[in-house]
Order: C-alpha cells, then structure tokens, then sequence
C-alpha cells in the first residue's frame, strides 16, 4: 500500500513535469522575430513559406538561428514603422526585416553583425532618359514610408511622395503617376522583373552602401549572441550567400 503510493506519487510528478516541458516550455522555446512581409526576396508571403506563409532570405536566417538554438521561430508581420516599437514594447524578442543599420536606429535598439550589404537604386520607366539621382532633380519620386530610401531622398532635397509598400510605388511608376521609384536594390530587382517596362538606374556615388542586421531590444545580449553566433557560422559556412542565390533566381 505504501509502496504503491510513493510509485503513484512519483509517477504523478514525472507526468507534471512532462506536462510542463510541452505546455508551458513552449513560449521560451520560441523567438518571435518582427517583420513587414512586404519585401521580397527578403520577406513575403507565400502559400509554401519556410515558416508558416512567410518565406524569404530573412525568413530562412530567423528559422536556422532559431534552430541552432534549439527553439522555434515565429514570425509576427506588421507594418515596417511600427518593428522598432514592438521590440521596445517587449512584442516581439528580434526584428529581421532587411533593416539597413543607421545611427539612429541603433539609438533604441542594439544592432547584430550584419549579414548583408545593399544600396538603393532607381526604378525608372525602359524608355526614361533618367540616368542618375542628378536627373531626379524636376522629378517626382515615390518611396516607402519609414524605408532608408525616404530618408535618402528627402536629404537630396527630392521632390516625392511616401507610400505603405514597395508595390504601391511601382504601380505608380507603371502608372505614370510618378517618374521613379528609390528602393532597396535587391527588391527593386525583383520589381523589375516582375514588372514589363522597367529598368534600374544605379548611382553608387550618391547612394552609398546600407547594411542590413537583426535588431534586439538595447541590452539583451543573451539573445543578441545567440543571433551573433549563428550569423557568423552561416556567413562563413556560406548558407547566407547560397541563399542569397536562391531567392534571387526563384521564379
Ligand atoms: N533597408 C530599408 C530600411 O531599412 C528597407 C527595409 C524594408 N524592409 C521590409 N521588411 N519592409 O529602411
């Protein structure tokens, strides 16, 4: 009888026990990273994504940094200006987004080492004699609220007009509500592509080089060297140039 109860008694607790590591272990055994799935390669939507409906560069590093972890990752999508805030607010643990580092930025969060190296260019119309950000002078541009191409254009003194996502800006350069569109230049790529009639117009001397990091909220370094550590391996294992590569070249 007594026997009975102490193997009841203890196989009470290993059931407890085993309840919490799949229930209650499921929350810390997840990074929720922040997004703005409107932005391919990097993050979109997609039937078949890498997690969940999201797929992309960014997508893949968020799931392989959390994997080599050992944790999950979960995705939450919203709008570009609102990331920094919800990492602030304690909503999200990261932000990867294709989020270029700048000064500013990186005054309310903490920056990892960054993973890639982008510059905006400029979406014009096949038959445009545009040929540099000189020639934007009489134009009217169109760019991303919140994106580092607004705030590129707007300290050239550019005539423009801000715009929620990257595909609004195009369709009014298709459109001719616009004469060109200042984006990131892996998506404007990807918008060219998609899109007949266009080409990319390239000033590397007036646009200079952006690079793109995950953001953790300013003083969480548990979380920030386990990001470090596994960016580091994949940029020296090669995985972020193959997939660079691969969501280049898809479709
Ligand atoms: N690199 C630009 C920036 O940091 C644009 C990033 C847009 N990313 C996105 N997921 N919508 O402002």
């Amino acid at each position: 009888m007594k026997k009975l109860g102490k193997l009841m008694a203890a196989m009470l607790v290993i059931a407890l026990t085993a309840g919490c590591l799949t229930a209650c272990g499921s929350s810390s055994k997840s990074i929720v990273f922040g997004t703005n799935a409107e932005f391919p390669p990097f993050e979109f939507v997609s039937a078949n994504g890498v997690i969940g409906e999201y797929d992309g560069i960014d997508m893949a590093i968020a799931k392989e940094i959390a994997e080599k972890n050992g944790m999950t990752a979960e995705i939450s999508n919203m709008e570009f200006d609102s990331l920094l805030v919800a990492l602030q607010n304690g909503q999200v643990d990261a932000v990867i987004a294709g989020m270029t580092v700048t000064d500013e930025r990186a005054e309310s969060v903490d920056f990892s080492t960054s993973y890639y190296v982008a510059t905006q260019v400029i979406i014009v119309k096949e038959d445009s004699d545009i040929a540099s950000a000189d020639d934007l002078s009489d134009k009217l541009v169109a760019v991303v609220q919140g994106y580092t191409g607004e705030t590129a254009v707007n300290e050239l003194g550019l005539n423009y007009e801000s715009f929620k996502k990257g595909t609004e800006c195009v369709l009014e350069l298709v459109n001719g509500k616009c004469d060109a569109v200042v984006i990131d230049s892996a998506t404007a790529t990807k918008y060219v592509s998609d899109n007949a009639g266009l080409k990319i117009v390239e000033d590397e001397a007036v646009f200079g080089s952006e690079e793109y990091a995950i953001a953790v909220k300013k003083g969480n370094t548990e979380l920030l060297n386990k990001i470090n550590k596994a960016i580091e391996e994949m940029l020296a294992n090669g995985t972020i140039a193959e997939l660079g590569d691969k969501y280049s070249t898809a479709e």
